[in-house]
């Protein structure tokens, strides 16, 4: 798929990988339905930051845990753009907690932002979609669920889901809307401690020694919307990590 003048999706754009995969896709062209929640100051200093790329640039809020205001994202998108061509399915929430941590009130909040969000999107992506036209999803995941762990309960489970869901719909959606999805590793440090140095944690767990970048995953995405021989796949994009 060529990106130039194509329409993109991308939840929660405001900030780290989001903000990334967003100005990625305005460097290729696109124009961008740019959403976020609570981060609007840093949404509308996105698009300044990208308006000399020349596409159009249109912001989005809705709380995505609530399925009333993804139908209103999907709708008030089409409104401004006739329809969209991608869907990059960012937000989401990483909660700490062992499975006996974790209670079922927590465990619904992370698969309703994580799973049940990108879900919804999906469906109502393809179903905006013009006859005969195409679509490209790429959902993003997490590598850390390629190796079980004891920490992030509720969170592996829900992108173990978002993984399989990419297969399912990438068989599902064939052959008009590719689906994949990117796995990151270790990108960047958690929100709001971001002076901490991963390099030690680095050395210990990717064999590459090295953390990535947002950009690494932004790269990884146009890599996976420009393939129209790709569907089904989920890139791991972490120095080695699941290895
Ligand atoms: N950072 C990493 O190293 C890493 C590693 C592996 C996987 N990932 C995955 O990569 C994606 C982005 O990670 P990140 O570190 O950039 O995340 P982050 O800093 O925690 O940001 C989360 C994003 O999700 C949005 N969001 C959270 N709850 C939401 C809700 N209820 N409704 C709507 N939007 C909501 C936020 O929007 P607002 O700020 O506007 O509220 C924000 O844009 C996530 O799916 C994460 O699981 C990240």
């Amino acid at each position: 798929m060529d990106l130039r003048g194509k329409t993109a999706l991308v939840t929660g754009s405001g900030v780290r990988l989001g903000r990334a995969i967003a100005k990625a896709l305005a460097e290729e062209g696109c124009n961008l339905a740019l959403h976020y929640n609570s981060s609007a100051v840093e949404a509308e200093s996105l698009r300044e930051e990208i308006k000399g790329f020349g596409g159009r640039y249109e912001l989005f809020q809705a709380d995505l845990d609530d399925p009333k205001q993804i139908d209103s994202l999907i709708r008030e998108a089409q409104k401004q753009f006739s329809y969209l061509d991608i869907l990059v399915n960012n937000a989401g929430i990483y909660p700490k907690g062992s499975g006996l941590e974790t209670d079922p009130g927590m465990l619904m909040q992370v698969f309703k932002v994580n799973l049940f969000s990108q879900f919804l999107l999906i469906k109502a992506f393809a179903r905006q979609l013009p006859e005969a036209a195409s679509g490209k999803v790429v959902n993003i995941s997490d590598s850390k669920v390629f190796k079980r762990g004891t920490d992030h309960f509720a969170y592996r489970l829900t992108k173990s889901a978002v993984n399989e869901m990419t297969l399912q719909f990438a068989l599902e959606l064939a052959p008009l809307i590719t689906v994949n999805a990117v796995a990151p590793g270790i990108i960047m440090p958690l929100a709001g401690r971001e002076d901490m140095d991963m390099q030690p944690v680095a050395e210990r767990r990717v064999p590459l020694k090295r953390i990535g970048s947002p950009e690494m995953i932004a790269q990884n995405v146009i890599h996976l919307l420009k393939q129209d021989f790709i569907t089904g796949q989920i890139i791991r994009v972490d120095g080695g990590e699941n290895i």
